[in-house]
């Protein structure tokens, strides 16, 4: 057990503005000591400190590994004033498609693989693109947005796409003409489809004929003209996939144009060269309300940062395999499938399937086989799944993965159990698991075992140390700076690297109030952590009502508002419980309307329903109880902190603030039951 002191060092966060606050490492906040780790880290610590000492020597060097129309002379500008207010590369002109594709079949790459697309799901599809054959599709498709879609640089598009190639084309497409993507994942339902087109305001959107799950085929243009009818937009077209191999109804209407009719007529684009700051891309991802967060990436540091953290984090080089199976509707999708295997001239995976039942439990040790993959990236969900299906990791003996070296997992706390699984499916190949942490705000890895740099011992249980750029600190409420074995918010000081987050789109007030504000000078994490005697990062959880469901990040407040919007509701709370499987999954309570006269079961099975459609499949909210009080502070903010550690059968402190403790009372049992368990 961890021990949480109460003890604090009185140390005030620094609160003052100054010229260059950044410019060396104060020894009080870098509580991560990594002499205390033991073990040949090689390069890290060497690194760690030039990227924290001299932030602009050590960018200004990684950004030589990208060519630029315009090499930036500027590579941190600061306002003096402002300390939430700096730029990286201010003034180089760059295009990141063009880094992607272009410069490598300049250099030679043309005739190596790009991109293999694997569809287990669909029976076995298998695509392959090599660079010259990608960068034709992506230029080609470019000139359809520009020249018949009238799409201009600063054009937001929507991209509401399964896994499939034209996904990564469209995206590659957009940064060629410097269109803002904004993907959404293709598990979301209408009404969250609908808020992404309000927030964003899309010229185009691109979508497809359906996406295909396990059970069922997902018919997405219903889905996407549901979602145009419920937004408020000007959307002038939308095109539209028609996947061959998938039968679904979807009817085009006089907006919608088929892309491979488009493509047959279009002229190559070119990639233009456009300001480092130039927006990328935006991200919708959740927040504490239900109104999520469009996380805005800009050009340039998010390409330096990618291409750096291939070698430097990920020890993959240019021509090698790599893998991250996730969803290019989430970040990791973003960044690790399409833009930084692409920039650094590897292969990448783009994997139409699941973990397990595509056919089988063997699935991600075929893929590795069958293209090489030197590094596999996913979320311990994935590895779960496998576990329960082959508990002795039978199926890994079964294939060649004398190609594979480093197992990265990241997005939810990784469960030494499963670490130990891995590691036995792994044994022959002596692969290590590597836990790392990082945000959809983030754009890539903030705390974890930078393997490039030489591997410092694995802990299980643990993230290592912070990523070179990043410098954290652990804090209290009252931004007193905590030492080692101290649960408190992780806060990382300001400037953030390249790569990360710049603004919110359309809310500049809700990004500072959301992360700069609490701590000044400092990005709030929103993570609770302690750092342990040698050193490493112990992700604990969320302080806000952000849950992560199979390595999706969700909001239980967006849950609650629909939920809430039932007739028959009352009131409701929405708390995470601990799953096997997932993580974490939601589930609900709640209050029926006095007189209310309709049958619970009924209602329980509406509100399932109701978040399914309003939210989609992915929140896995399938546990509801109706029960007649919630237990709440005297100032009427709900207990959800004790009402989860009653659902995870964990002991709890009742909060003297608490306006009736009997409440608590009534509901364990009912908790109990609900979470499959007999309650004492
Ligand atoms: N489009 C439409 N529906 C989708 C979808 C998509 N892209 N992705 C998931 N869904 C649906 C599923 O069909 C399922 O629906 P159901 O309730 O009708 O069965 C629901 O959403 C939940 O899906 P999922 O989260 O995939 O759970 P699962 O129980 O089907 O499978 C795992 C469990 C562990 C195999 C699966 O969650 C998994 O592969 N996880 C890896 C997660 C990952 O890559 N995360 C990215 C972060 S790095
Ligand atoms: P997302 O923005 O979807 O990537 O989710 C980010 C959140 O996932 C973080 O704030 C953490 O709460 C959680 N998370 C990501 N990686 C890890 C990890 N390695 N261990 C524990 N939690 C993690």
């Amino acid at each position: 057990m961890m021990n949480v002191s109460t003890k604090i060092l009185r140390r005030a966060v620094a609160r003052s503005t100054f010229s260059r606050p950044w410019s060396s490492i104060s020894k009080a906040t870098s509580l991560v000591d990594r002499s205390q780790v033991e073990g040949p880290h090689g390069k890290y610590q060497e690194e760690y400190d030039l990227s924290r000492r001299d932030p602009e020597a050590f960018w200004g060097n990684a950004a030589k590994s990208i060519e630029w129309f315009r090499e930036p002379s500027v590579i941190l500008e600061q306002d003096s004033q402002d300390i939430n207010n700096y730029r990286w590369f201010p003034d180089g002109i760059v295009n990141t498609c063009y880094n992607c594709l272009d410069v490598h079949v300049k250099n030679g790459r043309g005739n190596q693989l790009a991109l293999v697309y694997d569809s287990p799901i669909t029976g076995n599809t298998k695509i392959s693109f090599t660079y010259s054959e990608l960068l034709e599709q992506v230029a080609t498709f470019a000139g359809v947005l520009r020249d018949e879609l009238g799409v201009e640089q600063g054009d937001r598009v929507v991209i509401y796409m399964p896994m499939i190639p034209e996904a990564v084309i469209a995206m590659l497409a957009c940064a060629r003409i410097g269109a803002v993507h904004s993907v959404v994942f293709g598990g979301f339902a209408a009404k969250e489809l609908a808020t992404r087109i309000t927030d964003c305001d899309p010229k185009v959107i691109i979508s497809a004929s359906a996406g295909v799950e396990p059970k069922r085929i997902v018919p997405y243009k219903p889905l996407l003209d549901k979602a145009l009818e419920l937004a408020q937009h000007n959307v002038q077209h939308t095109v539209i996939v028609q996947r061959p191999n998938v039968k679904a109804d979807c009817p085009m209407g006089p907006k919608d144009r088929e892309y491979q009719t488009l493509m047959g007529a279009a002229q190559p684009a070119d990639a233009v060269p456009l300001p480092a700051n130039h927006m990328h891309y935006i991200l919708t991802t959740s927040g504490t309300t239900g109104k999520p967060k469009g996380v805005v990436r800009d050009t340039a540091g998010w390409a330096v940062a990618l291409k750096w953290s291939m070698g430097a984090f990920y020890d993959t080089n240019p021509g090698e395999v790599f893998w991250a199976a996730s969803d290019i509707g989430w970040v990791v999708g973003h960044a690790y499938i399409v833009y930084a295997p692409l920039l650094n001239g590897c292969t990448t995976i783009l994997y139409e399937g699941k973990p397990v039942g595509t056919p089988d439990a063997g699935a991600f040790w075929r893929v590795i086989e069958e293209y090489g993959a030197k590094t596999l990236f996913t979320a311990p969900t994935a590895f779960r799944a496998m576990k329960q299906a082959d508990p002795n990791a039978e199926m890994a003996q079964q294939y060649d993965l004398s190609s594979l070296k480093n197992l990265f997992l990241a997005g939810e706390h990784s469960d030494p159990d499963t670490l130990h699984w891995c590691e036995r499916a792994l044994d022959k190949y002596n692969v290590p698991a590597v836990d790392h942490w990082w945000q959809t705000e983030l754009g890539w890895p903030g705390v974890g075992n930078s393997v490039g740099l030489g591997r410092m011992p694995i802990k299980y249980g643990a993230c290592s140390a912070p990523v070179p750029g990043f410098e954290l600190a652990i804090a209290d409420d009252q931004g007193n700076i905590l030492p080692h074995n101290t649960l408190g918010d992780m806060i990382l000081k300001l400037p953030l690297p390249p790569g990360s987050l710049t603004t919110l789109y359309g809310d500049h007030d809700r990004f500072i109030k959301s992360y700069l504000t609490k701590y000044p000078g400092y990005y709030d994490s929103g993570d609770a952590v302690y750092v342990d005697d040698d050193g490493y990062i112990h992700i604990m959880g969320r302080n806000d009502d952000v849950i992560n469901t199979a390595g999706h990040r969700l909001s239980t407040g967006s849950m609650e508002e629909i939920l809430m919007d039932h007739s028959e509701v009352a009131d409701c709370a929405v708390v995470a419980a601990k799953d096997e499987l997932k993580g974490q999954i939601p589930v609900g309570f709640v209050i029926v309307n006095a007189g209310s006269e309709m049958d619970h079961e009924t209602l329980k099975q509406e509100l399932v329903q109701r978040v399914r459609n309003e939210l989609g499949p992915v929140a896995a909210f399938k546990k509801v109880a109706v029960v007649k009080a919630l237990p709440k502070t005297r100032s009427g903010k709900t207990l959800r902190g004790t009402m989860s550690k009653i659902a995870d059968g964990e002991e709890y402190k009742v909060t003297p603030t608490i306006e009736d403790p009997t409440v608590l009372e009534y509901l364990e049992p009912i908790i109990q039951e609900l979470m499959g368990r007999k309650s004492n």
